[in-house]
């Protein structure tokens, strides 16, 4: 198990909405994934794809030379930029588009790629989450595998608590991060990356 400390979800008044907030990874588990990602290998470069208001992006820019953030949303990318101002991260960079655009997808270098789509069937809903990898939006499986063609194999994904390895296998191998935030499960890391990826699994308690 490995211990991390609660902190407030964000350290800054970010620039979100409800709905926003809800679905962004808090800033100290994204902190943490940083962490974890520096300590796999010399990575200088990310991508991720769906990345809201920025949240786990800028993270990312404060230690890596270069990132890029995909979005859908044009209100959520003009929040990133913002948000990358307002952390004083220059090394980021917030593109409106599909992530299933394969034109985009191979214009795109990065190290590595984190990817998260959304979970629900239901906004705002946990108890909507859907329990395999065709059934995010986009699609896990269809992300997946775009990246491992046109950016790189090096990849993790931010997934709902109702995935574990049986749902997974068809990706490949990971490593499996629960994140328990005040005692709850909230969410999953799966780390597809070298030999990180062997099938373990291992708790992360944000308190
Ligand atoms: C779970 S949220 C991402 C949270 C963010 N990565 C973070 O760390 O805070 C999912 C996001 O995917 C975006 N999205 C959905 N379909 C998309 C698509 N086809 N291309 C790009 N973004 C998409 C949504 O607008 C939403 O902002």
């Amino acid at each position: 198990m490995i211990k991390r400390k609660k902190e407030e979800r964000f350290s800054k008044k970010v620039f979100t909405n409800e709905q926003s907030s809800f679905i962004s990874t808090p800033e100290y588990v994204a902190e943490h994934v940083v962490d974890t990602i520096l300590g796999l290998g010399d990575f200088r470069s990310a991508v991720e794809l769906c990345s809201c208001v920025g949240s786990t992006c800028i993270q990312l820019g404060r230690h890596l030379d270069k990132v890029v953030g995909i979005e859908i949303d044009e209100d959520r990318v003009v929040m990133a930029r913002k948000n990358a101002i307002l952390y004083g991260v220059d090394n980021v960079q917030f593109i409106r588009g599909d992530v299933l655009d394969i034109k985009l997808l191979k214009s795109i270098n990065a190290d590595i790629a984190f990817l998260d789509p959304g979970w629900s069937t239901r906004l705002m809903d946990r108890s909507s989450h859907v329990s395999d990898i065709d059934s995010t939006n986009p699609s896990l499986r269809k992300m997946f595998d775009l990246t491992k063609r046109h950016i790189t194999e090096n990849i993790i994904a931010r997934i709902p608590a109702t995935f574990n390895f049986g749902t997974l296998k068809e990706l490949g191998k990971c490593r499996l991060e629960n994140i328990i935030i005040n005692n709850e499960l909230v969410f999953k890391f799966a780390y597809f990356i070298g030999e990180y990826k062997r099938c373990e699994e291992e708790d992360v308690v944000f308190e």
